[in-house]
């Protein structure tokens, strides 16, 4: 059985509506996801949601709920989220599904017997509105709390920690050996920094029972629940081994009540996840991977956050931008555009509504759609819809395309593959304009290079939805429709110059990105 390439992202909490940061991660990971597939890869591709800690237990309380009830709500609304972006995930993890839990509980008490815990008792100030520990740093210089803390209380209290301490070197070593294991390079020199100038503290990993009951029971002590991240990171595992990953069931000893399916997925090959969770992902998580005996991620592909007009996005502030209804008035494929387009993986971003629609007019009603519409209705009208024989003169423009997205591809360099693409649009429409095939329709001599030039743009189109489908699966489709293709562009190799017959009849053109006066 060959492994599959085994992308995630970060599980996000369900404690509200999904918001552009979400959406643009979960696109992010489809569109690499849809890439690979593309060129021919088996894939397998995980999102889902982290439904277990006080905040949720809080906001079940507030709507009078118990916890799982208010998730399973939420989770609903999540759900229909990503098929409303059209993701192409392989599976939905919920961290209160039982094939999680078990897993979680199983991989605990593993730990457990072979030393890498112990209990402690702490004593220290806590802030139970930010559900956090203070210390003598955290002091505001007259000594008292910030207000934002709310209520700080002085508290005893015993927990279980992971020893990380002998931990930093090997860690150090494997992230200097591994220059692409955290993308891009300015994080991973972040983590290296963190790693080389600081002592890692041991990871509290339980809360008693008495403070936080929505979370899963600590097997070797019932009266604590375990904390975060040795439940949310632990999903990119459990959920491998409820599909009957053999390098995860080995390591963990856990034997799933019910197995269904038997796929290679661990190691994953992309962790695609934000910048704030950065050092959980690149320094806890290979830790506790190795105490675990399993092999490290390939990747951790850090993306960067949004801003919306240069401020915060921010439920209290009412600076959001809300997805659905961008997606709604504008269509998926501008959305998937223009945060992709706008951003490359890795920096801060600002979304503006002026420059979604400076990019949606410019670059895709006037720029692909406005190519795809008039190189078909010409096509329609001047030869009934019927392609001509085939010519070569933008092939050798499609075939630098279509190798630059190949290699972009594999690197996940999503915004330079549209770069690359978007080059092809604007050669092809410069082409419309240097060869005027409305003037050679007007005299009969002209009539062959009239058919080279309807051949060299009806070709580019098709090309362009081959490299376009893992972006806009919705507009590549809709041009392999209109051209009269039947199923879907989502092979890389369809890219090559020449499919286009000549004699294939085209369907009907219609814009792909209407106008939109504003
Ligand atoms: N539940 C944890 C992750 C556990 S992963 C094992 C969590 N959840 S979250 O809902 O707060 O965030 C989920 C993802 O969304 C993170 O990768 C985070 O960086 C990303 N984003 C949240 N807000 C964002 C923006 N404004 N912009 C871009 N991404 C942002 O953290």
């Amino acid at each position: 059985m060959s492994k599959r390439f085994y992308i995630t992202t970060a599980i996000d909490y369900v404690n509200g509506q999904p918001h552009l940061g979400h959406a643009y991660e979960k696109i992010i990971a489809d569109v690499i996801a849809r890439a690979r597939r593309s060129l021919g890869q088996e894939v397998f591709f995980l999102t889902g949601l982290d439904e277990h800690g006080q905040k949720v237990q809080q906001a079940a309380q507030a709507e009078k709920k118990n916890p799982q009830e208010y998730c399973d709500a939420l989770a609903a609304d999540w759900q229909a989220f990503c098929k409303k972006l059209e993701l192409t995930n392989d599976d939905f993890v919920r961290t209160t599904q039982p094939r999680h839990k078990e897993f979680v509980q199983a991989i605990l008490s593993k730990l457990n017997d072979t030393g890498h815990f112990y209990k402690a008792t702490y004593t220290g100030f806590y802030s139970a509105k930010e559900e956090t520990f203070l210390t003598e740093k955290d002091r505001r210089p007259d000594g008292t709390f910030d207000p934002s803390y709310g209520e700080v209380v002085e508290l005893k209290e015993d927990n279980y920690y992971f020893k990380l301490g002998a931990q930093q070197q090997w860690l150090i070593d494997y992230i200097e050996a591994n220059p692409d294991f955290i993308t891009p390079t300015y994080r991973r020199n972040e983590v290296l920094g963190f790693l080389k100038n600081n002592t890692l503290e041991d990871l509290c990993i339980s809360r008693p029972l008495a403070r936080l009951n929505w979370g899963i029971p600590i097997p070797f002590d019932p009266n604590f629940v375990t904390y975060v991240w040795f439940d949310a990171l632990v999903n990119y595992i459990s959920i491998a081994a409820a599909h009957g990953d053999e390098t995860v069931l080995a390591a963990s000893g856990y034997q799933p009540s019910t197995l269904n399916s038997q796929l290679a997925l661990w190691p994953a090959d992309i962790h695609v996840i934000g910048k704030d969770i950065l050092k959980f992902h690149a320094v806890y998580w290979p830790i506790m991977l190795k105490a675990m005996g399993l092999p490290l991620p390939k990747q951790i592909l850090v993306h960067g956050w949004w801003q919306k007009d240069g401020a915060k996005i921010s439920k209290s502030t009412g600076n959001v931008v809300d997805p659905i209804a961008v997606i709604n008035e504008w269509g998926l494929d501008a959305f998937r555009f223009y945060v992709l387009r706008e951003l490359d993986i890795g920096p801060d971003g600002n979304w503006t509504d002026a420059g979604f629609r400076s990019r949606y007019q410019a670059e895709l009603a006037n720029g692909l759609g406005n190519l795809v519409n008039r190189s078909l209705s010409m096509l329609k009208r001047y030869r009934n819809g019927v392609v001509p024989a085939r010519s070569n003169e933008l092939a050798a423009d499609a075939a630098k395309a279509a190798d630059e997205t190949r290699a972009l591809f594999k690197q996940s360099q999503l915004q330079s593959a549209l770069q690359s693409i978007w080059g092809l649009v604007n050669r092809a429409n410069q082409y419309v304009d240097q060869t005027a095939p409305f003037k050679l329709a007007k005299d009969p001599a002209q009539a062959q290079r009239l058919d080279e030039v309807l051949y060299n743009l009806t070709e580019t189109c098709r090309v362009l939805a081959v490299l376009l489908w893992p972006f806009l699966p919705g507009t590549a489709t809709k041009i392999y429709a209109q051209l009269g293709l039947p199923g879907s562009p989502d092979k890389l190799d369809a890219a090559t110059w020449g499919g286009l017959q000549a004699g294939q009849v085209i369907g009907d053109p219609a814009p792909l990105f209407p106008r939109k006066d504003v």
